[in-house]
């Protein structure tokens, strides 16, 4: 993990603090996100795709998707690193804005905004609204009218790219619920110049998260880039949007295309598309949450129960239960995603031994990691640390089983704080709204 290192006693430091003292403080789960980490990558992303798109003679924005993980804190890092922020909600825009962040530097998201969270956005004057259909271009016309002001917008658009992980493949007709046909956009695109209330920017297309290499950021980049060349005929396009996706490591297996290189094939793929149609290359912008957080978060459980099963006949495996699971990382059991653990309080000479980190949830399907070799001796009490769980985990917990979210707590610079603390079961109980009702029942 980010930071990360053994101290004298063979204890995991995280930041400089060794994670047994960030279990006293704190307690388990715990969610660990290093704080200067999330900043130096912030500030990674940023520049290569400020120098990638500077060579071309553009400039680029960078705006950190809040889905991935967000807190006032955390928008305060990025924004302060220079970056603008995403958000696909009322809720991630309130926190947004809860953290001081200036509306302008903020673009909204969503296929199906509410008119409420329309009007919320046009009345604190987001940056940008994407566009997803038809008819939320009619309503967030009307809004914006009846407003007085003018709303710059960008339009959602499917370029037939579904990249999915190391591999993509092209389809003509994709058949989900984003954006815009590539072949419609002109059409939808005319129908916004209509409106005096609306200020087109812009193309947006996002193909797909957790993606490896250039090639479909760039057979994507190519196919937008030709209708933006049409849509230049009838009017200003200032921004292309290309959106985020790119895959960070999880495992050693993973090896993902430095970010530096990336943006390079990314913007060269853009700008060679643009020379061929002799347009010049429009500012850009991005869209990372993965890269930007994902590294920089690692989950302390400690470990109940330790259990031998016999797997097959060759095969034993140890089920280690910690003292979280599903409700803290859901992505194993969503998307059969692969972490990795050690032990993070003490070494250990023991031998290898085949586990599964198993959560405390009533499912089986309960997992944390999959496949993991843990020392044969990994026992009750020990700490486990669960690196690269800085994005969706925190974002896409539940409280099922009725388990409270664990507190998150930044690292930085030696120090921790907690900067979203825990639930409590008096939380859960606090909404249960027959916990207070007078007791009816006569006896
Ligand atoms: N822009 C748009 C329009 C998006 O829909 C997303 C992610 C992003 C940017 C940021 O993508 P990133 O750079 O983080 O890959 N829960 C899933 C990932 C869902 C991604 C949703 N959209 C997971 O845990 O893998």
């Amino acid at each position: 993990p980010a930071g990360a290192a053994r101290d004298p006693r063979g204890v995991l430091t995280l930041g400089g603090i060794p994670a047994t003292e960030l279990r006293e403080r704190f307690g388990t789960p715990l969610y660990v996100v290093d704080e200067d980490a999330v900043r130096a990558r912030a500030r990674e992303v940023l520049a290569a795709f400020r120098e990638a798109t500077a060579r071309h003679g553009a400039r680029a924005r960078v705006y950190y998707a809040g889905k991935a993980f967000l807190s006032t804190e955390i928008v305060r890092w990025v924004r302060e690193e220079g970056l603008a922020v995403d958000v696909a909600t009322g809720g991630e825009l309130a926190i947004a804005l809860a953290a001081g962040a200036d509306p302008f530097h903020l673009g909204m998201h969503g296929n199906n905004k509410s008119m409420a969270e329309l009007e919320q956005a046009v009345s604190v004057g987001i940056g940008s609204v994407v566009l997803d259909s038809a008819i939320e271009i009619e309503r967030l016309a009307a809004i914006a009218e009846r407003r007085g002001v003018v709303q710059r917008v960008l339009v959602r658009v499917n370029s037939g790219v579904h990249a999915e992980t190391h591999d993509f493949l092209a389809t003509a007709h994709e058949d989900q619920k984003f954006g815009f046909p590539l072949q419609q956009a002109p059409e939808i695109v005319a129908r916004i110049r209509e409106l005096p209330s609306l200020e087109f920017m812009g193309l947006h297309c996002h193909i797909g998260s957790q993606i490896f290499g250039t090639a479909g950021f760039a057979e994507s980049a190519a196919r937008v880039i030709e209708v933006h060349a049409e849509l230049l005929r009838g009017g200003d396009v200032p921004v292309l949007n290309l959106g985020g996706g790119f895959g960070i490591a999880y495992t050693r297996v993973d090896d993902p295309t430095p970010i530096a290189e990336l943006a390079d094939g990314i913007v060269d793929a853009v700008a060679g598309e643009c020379a061929a149609r002799g347009i010049p290359v429009p500012n850009l912008a991005f869209e990372p949450g993965r890269t930007i957080v994902g590294r920089a978060g690692v989950t302390l459980y400690e470990v109940g129960t330790v259990k031998p099963v016999q797997a097959t006949a060759a095969v034993t495996r140890l089920y280690v239960s910690v003292d979280g699971g599903m409700s803290d990382n859901a992505r194993p059991a969503l998307y059969g995603a692969d972490f990795s653990a050690r032990i993070a309080s003490r070494t250990s000479d023991a031998p290898p031994a085949l586990a599964r980190v198993v959560g405390r949830h009533c499912e089986s399907g309960d997992i944390v990691v999959d496949a993991e070799y843990l020392p044969a001796d990994v026992a009750p009490g020990d700490l486990l640390a669960v690196p690269a769980t800085g994005a969706y985990c925190h974002s896409l917990s539940s409280n099922y089983n009725a388990v409270p979210r664990p507190p998150v707590v930044a690292l930085r610079q030696g120090t921790a704080r907690v900067i979203v603390r825990g639930e409590t079961i008096d939380d859960l109980l606090a909404r249960d709204m027959g916990v207070a009702a007078p007791n009816e029942v006569t006896e």
